[in-house]
């Protein structure tokens, strides 16, 4: 049994796949504090006797920007170690058990997104370098009068390269392109799809946003901003007709169910350090047509079709391969696409281990899965704003509670540094984060100089977690 997978998932097997779990439920945290009730079906409690951190007294409320890691994957990684070789055109045994594991990695992770296959998934460093390579990979089919809208609510990541596209990479071409940027409503946080339908015209080439905005919070309706990239009438290089759309899924794709299929989006990136893997990885979803279609953003060695490379001619490997140039970040990648299996055990908590299995990860799992995360994080983020609500000078961003957001809450107190505030309340125990969150833009927009405060949460964020930053923040407000 499960030889597909060699020593590693032997071992696991025969020792049992959760010796530390069972080992690690239901431990009390520092001082002894008894556990918080569960929420929403979701046994939070029980979720992060997983995690070192809870064990520190550390009130992690900075998620947005990086989440923890479960124990169970730091070993993982560990245990793979004394196994790891590169992929591909390896003659060892190591070498081919290692591209087995590489490869279906991609697997899990297209389950994830609900991709047709691992075709469409490309593997980069983060949500960052996947946008570059969209915009790299898109670099020649830009035509003279062309524009890209994205909005002012993007992450720098979904605007600088658009920005340097249009405004120094193509002029040195000889080619003009317009980089449009989109507004919000300054009150609700909603992105305003009238001035966006306005800005999006048959020389749209590429549409992209935030598919939920790191500071406001926004989840702007990718239905309604598909049918208007659709509508554009713009005429791509295979002849289809209408926008490309690029959703940045960095802050969307920890809380939410994503179907990219669903969506009809052409490009979605999301960084696995935002999802409990702080390896490294970031992952580029492309349709297979536009993949097909369009150059690779990185050139060299593992992306070349074996032996087709002489001085006047290259051929490209096969997709996903064709977008992997070079060694890849491999157990990386492997811990990565764990963590995924990892992240619905712990959720799901219904005894029939994900983690290390041998088995394809069912879709159900990932549909029930980020159903009890998204409505955790989202009852947890009512709790904040409710919580928030009377702090006298307090302002916060982005849509009303109960709308649908993002688990982050962003605001400003009249009279205050926001970055004196996250000072104080790392004081307090309590961990935010002050500045513009490279949502420049935004803050530009709202003139927030020099910025704003953030709490975030995350699956493992318990509402004792919430209350404590809560209540650090009337406290360090109330004392001036
Ligand atoms: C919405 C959004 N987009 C892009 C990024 C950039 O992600 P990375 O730093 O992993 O490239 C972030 C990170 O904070 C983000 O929140």
């Amino acid at each position: 049994m499960n030889h597909h997978y060699g020593y590693v998932s032997e071992r696991l097997i025969t020792e049992g796949l959760f010796p530390q779990r069972r080992a690690r439920r239901r431990e009390r945290g520092p001082g002894g504090a008894a556990p918080v009730p569960t929420v929403d079906g979701l046994d939070v409690e029980a979720i992060r006797t997983h995690f070192d951190f809870p064990a520190t007294g550390r009130v992690v409320t900075n998620n947005a920007a990086t989440t923890q890691t479960p124990v169970e994957l730091v070993d993982l990684y560990r245990r793979l170690a004394p196994w790891y070789e590169g992929v591909h055109r390896g003659q060892s045994t190591a070498s081919q058990r290692m591209t087995e594991r590489f490869e279906e990695s991609y697997d899990t992770i297209a389950t994830w997104i609900n991709a047709p296959s691992r075709r469409t998934i490309a593997t980069y460093r983060a949500t960052t370098e996947a946008i570059n390579a969209v915009m790299y990979s898109l670099l020649t089919e830009f035509r003279d009068g062309d524009n890209v809208v994205t909005t002012l609510m993007e992450h720098n990541s979904n605007f600088v390269p658009w920005y340097a596209l249009a405004r120094e990479v193509l002029p040195k071409f000889g080619r003009s392109v317009e980089c449009r940027v989109a507004r919000f409503d300054h009150d609700t946080g909603e992105l305003d799809l009238d001035h966006l339908a306005g800005l999006v015209d048959s020389r749209t080439k590429l549409v992209c946003v935030s598919g939920a905005s790191n500071f406001l919070g926004t989840k702007p309706p990718l239905d309604r901003i598909r049918a208007i990239a659709d509508a554009a009438g713009y005429l791509q290089p295979s002849g289809q007709r209408g926008s490309l759309l690029l959703v940045d899924a960095a802050q969307l794709a920890p809380t939410t169910l994503i179907d990219v299929q669903e969506l009809g989006v052409d490009y979605l990136a999301f960084s696995f350090h935002k999802m409990l893997a702080p390896f490294g990885v970031g992952v580029l979803y492309a349709r297979e047509p536009l993949l097909e279609r369009s150059l690779p953003f990185l050139y060299g060695g593992d992306m070349v079709a074996d032996g087709q490379v002489r001085p006047d001619r290259v051929e490209y490997g096969g997709l996903p391969w064709k977008f992997a140039a070079g060694t890849p970040n491999v157990l990386g990648v492997v811990a990565s696409a764990q963590a995924l299996r990892l992240l619905a055990d712990l959720v799901l908590d219904d005894g029939s281990p994900r983690f290390e299995g041998c088995s394809p990860l069912p879709r159900e799992d990932v549909v029930r899965t980020m159903s009890r995360v998204n409505s955790h994080v989202a009852s947890l983020t009512d709790r904040a704003l409710a919580g928030t609500d009377g702090i006298p000078g307090l302002r916060s961003y982005g849509p009303p509670t109960g709308a649908a957001r993002s688990p982050l809450l962003a605001f400003t107190v009249r009279g205050t540094d926001p970055r004196a505030l996250a000072t104080a309340l790392d004081r307090e125990g309590v961990e935010a984060r002050a500045g513009c969150h490279c949502a420049s833009l935004a803050h530009w927009d709202l003139g927030l100089d020099p910025g704003t405060c953030r709490l975030s949460f995350a699956a493992y964020t318990n509402e004792r977690d919430v209350d404590r930053a809560v209540d650090a923040l009337a406290a360090v407000v109330r004392r001036g």
